[in-house]
Formats: structure tokens, sequence, C-alpha cells
């Protein structure tokens, strides 16, 4: 294969650029041409793309967000926009794409793959980590940490007026965000999509808290829960308990900054080995790492199986809050 694509697409992610850089210049060594394909698939529909070359990728490992911009493109949910969309990289010679986003991202993938000789492999990459198959996605340890520091802020004014803190954390359909912010944060509940949450119980383990002395408590909350609003809840608890509660909601705050060093260095590690395979004929799946090695997961897999939360994980939480 001598001319590749790469496009980043869905919820932008801390270190999609690292991955970026890495995709470009391991090709470029290896003597392909890249081709940056501007807004996700969007691009392709518009034309808009660009070639990268070693220089065009320079400063940009330490940086949030995307050179090459995303989207969700709802274009490419039909088999007319895919049809228009595979003419568009025909016409530009380019013979496989690596795709850096989630698990809808990876559908449009399929599906293009499916209606021609086209190659694609995927490479995880949201805050949310809710791909099946590897342990974590590129984005997700950045999120985790510009949220904790959040919440670490918030246990200091929680503390001196002796309030109950619901603090919203992203992941619409899954917890995993909540959860590692929830153990490192010590939240005293965390409310996530894959456990139903009890109000009543709630309440009682808060009020047991305050009892026993505690000044504050912070519960961590999963945006996709299904309980009820986060607004709601908050003031569920304060008429249930009497004690004055908060809501602090860091929506897409957790989704900007710089990556972290673990994030930089999958988003490396993915990148190299996504080049690798589709300059070699590898296609149809994802890039991960499970346990610490590399792995390829089938596109289909990261839509129809869901990554399992550590029940354990979440219980544990409860029984450390002081
Ligand atoms: O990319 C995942 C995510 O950050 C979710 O956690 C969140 O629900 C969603 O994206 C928000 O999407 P948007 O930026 O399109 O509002």
């Amino acid at each position: 294969m001598q001319k590749i694509g790469v496009l980043t697409s869905g919820g932008d992610a801390p270190g999609m650029n690292a991955c970026i850089r890495a995709v470009v210049r391991s090709a470029v060594q290896k003597g392909a041409e890249v081709i940056g394909i501007r807004r996700g698939y969007s691009g392709l529909f518009s034309g808009d793309c660009i070639k990268l070359n070693r220089r065009a990728v320079a400063n940009i490992i330490q940086r949030g967000g995307t050179i090459l911009e995303s989207s969700r493109c709802e274009e490419l949910k039909t088999v007319e926009g895919r049809k228009k969309a595979i003419e568009f990289l025909k016409q530009q010679d380019i013979e496989g794409v690596v795709v850096i986003g989630g698990d809808g991202s990876f559908r449009g993938a399929a599906a293009m793959a499916e209606e021609s000789d086209l190659k694609f492999l995927g490479v995880p990459a949201t805050i949310d980590n809710d791909v099946y198959g590897t342990d974590y996605t590129i984005g997700f340890d950045t999120a985790i940490n510009t949220a904790l520091e959040a919440i670490d802020r918030i246990r200091d004014t929680a503390d001196a007026f002796e309030r109950v803190f619901f603090v919203e954390v992203m992941g619409r359909l899954s917890g995993f965000i909540a959860l590692e912010v929830g153990i490192a944060g010590g939240a005293e509940e965390i409310i996530v999509p894959e456990k139903e949450t009890d109000l009543e119980k709630l309440c009682s383990t808060l009020r047991e808290g305050f009892r026993k002395g505690k000044r504050s408590s912070i519960v961590v909350v999963a945006e996709g829960n299904e309980v009820e609003h986060t607004m709601q809840m908050a003031h569920y608890v304060q008429h249930r308990l009497k004690v004055s509660s908060r809501v602090c909601i860091l929506g897409h705050l957790q989704r900007g900054g710089s990556p972290t060093a673990r994030d930089r260095v999958l988003a490396t590690r993915l990148g190299i080995a996504a080049t690798d395979g589709i300059l070699n004929g590898k296609h149809g799946h994802v890039v991960g790492e499970r346990n610490g090695k590399l792995v390829y997961i089938p596109f289909r897999d990261t839509w129809e199986k869901k990554k399992e939360l550590d029940k354990f994980s979440l219980e544990s939480c409860k029984m450390l809050a002081g």
C-alpha cells in the first residue's frame, strides 16, 4: 500500500494528535504517503483533506483536541453517503484508512469496507474508555486526571461548608470515568449506568456518614446514569437529609487539555501498530492493548460486545469511605 488516509472521528480525546503524529511519521518512514482527512468522515464529502509530511505533525504530541478536527457524521450512516465517501477515497488513490475514534467511528469504517475493496484499521480513542477488547482508550487517562483535579478542589470547599457535592462526569453509556475518578477521589458513592441506584439507600449511606462525623460527602455521577438528572438527585438528597447539596457538572472540561504521558505513549504505540498493520495488509480490526500486549479486535466486537465495569471496585469505595 502506497497511500493511506488518517482521520479522527467522534468525540475528540487528548492524545489523538500524538496518534496522528505516530501514524504519519511511521508511514513516511516506510515510504508511504499520508493524507489527513479533516473533520472526521465529513471531510470525505467536502473533499477536505491535506497531505501530511513529517513537519506537518511537528509539536503536536503535547496538544489536546485534534489538528484534523472531528465530527459525528450522519451522512456515513446511509448507503448513498458511503458510496460518495468510497468514490472520493478511490479518486484520491487512497487504499487504506486509519480511523482514530470510538465504536461509532468503527461502524462506519466496517460498513465502507463491506461495500468496497478499501481497507480500514481502527485506533480506539475516546475519553469514555468504553471500547470492548482494549484495556484503555486514548484520552481516558487524561480525562480522569483532569476530573480528579477538579474533585480534589471541590472536596476543599465541600468540607468547609458541610455539604454533599454531586459531581457529574462524562460517560454517556458507561461509568469508566466515574469509577476511576470516584475511587481516586475518595468518593462516598459512585453512580453509573451499569448498576441500578436506589436513592433511598444513597440517602442512608450519606446520613450514616454525617452521623459518624463526616464533614462532607462527594457523590460521583456518570452523565449517562438512568436514575434521574443529577440536579434532581441533589435536590432529593437535600430534602431528605436536610443537609445542603450542590452540583458540579464537569462536562467538556474533561475532553480538553494536554494529554498525560500515559495517553501519549498509548497513542504512539497504537498509531505505529495501526500503520504497520495497514501497510502490511491487515484490516477490519481495531488495534488495542490488553495486559500491555498489542491486540487486534474485530470491528464488529466493538459495538456488539460490552466492556464490563469492575463491580467489585464500585463497591469498594463505599467500604473505604470514612
Ligand atoms: O466522546 C464521548 C463523549 O465525551 C461522552 O462522554 C459525552 O456524552 C459525549 O461525548 C458528548 O458529545 P458532544 O461533544 O457531541 O456533546
